[in-house]
């Protein structure tokens, strides 16, 4: 790095401090921020020039990987032509009609109609509307209760918080919005019930309905794969029983597909791994791979009909500026275009293999308590003993610094957020990272770790 840089990376690190209030804020997490100036593919640089592999495609959301020109030049002739046109009822634009069909071909067989957002909360907060929107339409309007499951991540909006499973994002913003309920997941490395943890998981949910009221409940909420929370994947008991418990209760479910959407599990959508049909799926971040930001839900056949027959003094009253932007609906779907033309669904699911087989390699480590994923998403959960599970607190950010140092930017589950279950390294690189970076992620985690814990 030369010194002009130097001194401008500097001085753009000390107004940061004065200026910006980040996500997550703490100024002791802040003492040496990574400076991000570029990315191509599955790598970022930074200020200094030094290269990274993005082991989480950005925020889990980068799925065609870094400094694809033609999604800049797609959003160029978008906004050159008409950068905003606004979607409210009475008026509609051509890259949102595109996208949403072309999001309903990909996703599930009852799947109908999109409402666009901008970002995964947002989804979700859509979502919950659709569902009491949904019961209200039905006549009974006394369903509007949101079902979760702990460790869940939903996001930070006031009711996407509260259905967000992980007490510190909660504790500095209380009181949650009433009426919502968490539950046990299918954690299977840490479950401690008698039945097996899918089985098991899903009856808590039958648990939590029947004590609230079947009457009362609008909708459960569910990750396919749990990202934030630790890569928890389901056993393949779990979504089956849970959709046959919220059909036997009239619920409906919300399949959070923020992360598992648009390729990142070896399926466009993560349930069909379960024969799982949901009523609702929120989805962001993969649908444009971050370039700009845009989000949704998709409503099933059900949901779409109430919706469209609705009276008129019952019209679905929800709305958002942004809905439907074209600029980012462009965007999306030349994205969609690319994970189609590059194969990227399939190639998540060959190359995720190839990932969590080098990961299941780290088992022998004393510090590794469980290697767990499905197509591109990996989680290996680090114990202070493997015998006990006892968590392994504070390591995370030990081998998060050794492994930057190799080259891989990771990211933690952190035991900060909960000191009952510890750190996991989560892994979720780009669709399209090449095998050799592939290879190269659990080398790299392994002198990482070791070095971490020498
Ligand atoms: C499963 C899931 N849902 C919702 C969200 C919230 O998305 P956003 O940060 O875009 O609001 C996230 C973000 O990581 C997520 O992983």
């Amino acid at each position: 790095m030369d010194a002009t840089t130097q001194l401008a990376t500097t001085q753009l690190i000390d107004r940061d401090r004065r200026y910006l209030v980040h996500p997550l804020h703490h100024p002791d997490d802040h003492r040496q921020p990574l400076v991000v100036v570029e990315g191509k593919g599955a790598m970022l640089y930074d200020a200094g020039g030094s290269g990274y592999i993005d082991g989480l495609s950005g925020l889990w959301n980068v799925n065609v990987g870094h400094g694809r020109g033609e999604l800049a030049d797609v959003a160029a002739a978008q906004m050159r032509r008409i950068a905003f046109a606004s979607a409210y009822i009475g008026a509609t634009n051509e890259p949102a009609v595109r996208l949403a069909e072309k999001i309903v071909g990909h996703a599930y067989a009852n799947s109908a109609a999109v409402y666009f957002t901008t970002a995964g909360a947002e989804s979700n907060e859509s979502a919950f509307k659709f569902a009491r929107y949904y019961w209200k339409v039905k006549d009974r309007p006394a369903k509007t209760k949101i079902i979760s499951r702990i460790h869940a991540y939903h996001g930070v909006t006031m009711a996407a918080m509260s259905a967000t499973g992980m007490a510190a994002y909660q504790k500095m913003f209380g009181p949650m919005v009433p009426g919502f309920v968490q539950v046990q997941p299918p954690y299977a490395y840490r479950w401690q019930g008698n039945a097996e943890p899918g089985l098991g998981a899903a009856e808590a949910v039958e648990q939590a309905i029947l004590a609230e009221g079947a009457d009362t409940v609008a909708a459960v909420i569910a990750e396919p794969v749990m990202g934030a929370g630790g890569v928890i994947v389901p056993p393949p008991s779990y979504f089956p029983a849970l959709r046959e418990i919220c059909d036997r209760h009239d619920i409906l479910l919300i399949a959070d597909e923020v992360i598992t959407g648009f390729g990142r599990t070896g399926r466009w959508f993560a349930l069909g791994h379960w024969g799982v049909e949901p009523d609702l799926v929120s989805f962001a971040k993969g649908v444009t791979s971050g370039y700009l930001p845009l989000g949704g839900v998709i409503a099933s056949k059900r949901v779409h009909e109430a919706i469209e027959e609705a009276p008129a003094d019952r019209k679905f009253m929800h709305a958002a500026t942004y809905s439907g932007h074209p600029v980012c609906c462009a965007v999306g779907l030349r994205n969609v275009a690319i994970i189609e033309e590059e194969g990227l669904v399939e190639r998540a699911a060959i190359i995720g293999k190839r990932l969590l087989a080098g990961c299941e390699e780290l088992r022998d480590l004393s510090a590794v308590g469980d290697v767990r994923g499905l197509g591109m998403m990996c989680g290996i959960e680090l114990v202070a003993d493997k015998g006990t599970k006892a968590p392994a607190l504070g390591l995370g950010p030990k081998i998060t610094r050794e492994a930057m140092a190799l080259g891989l930017l990771p990211r933690m589950r952190a035991g900060s957020a909960d000191p009952a279950i510890g750190d996991t390294i989560c892994l979720a690189p780009p669709l399209m990272t090449p095998t050799e970076i592939i290879d190269r992620i659990p080398e790299i985690l392994r002198a990482a770790i070791k070095a971490a814990t020498a």
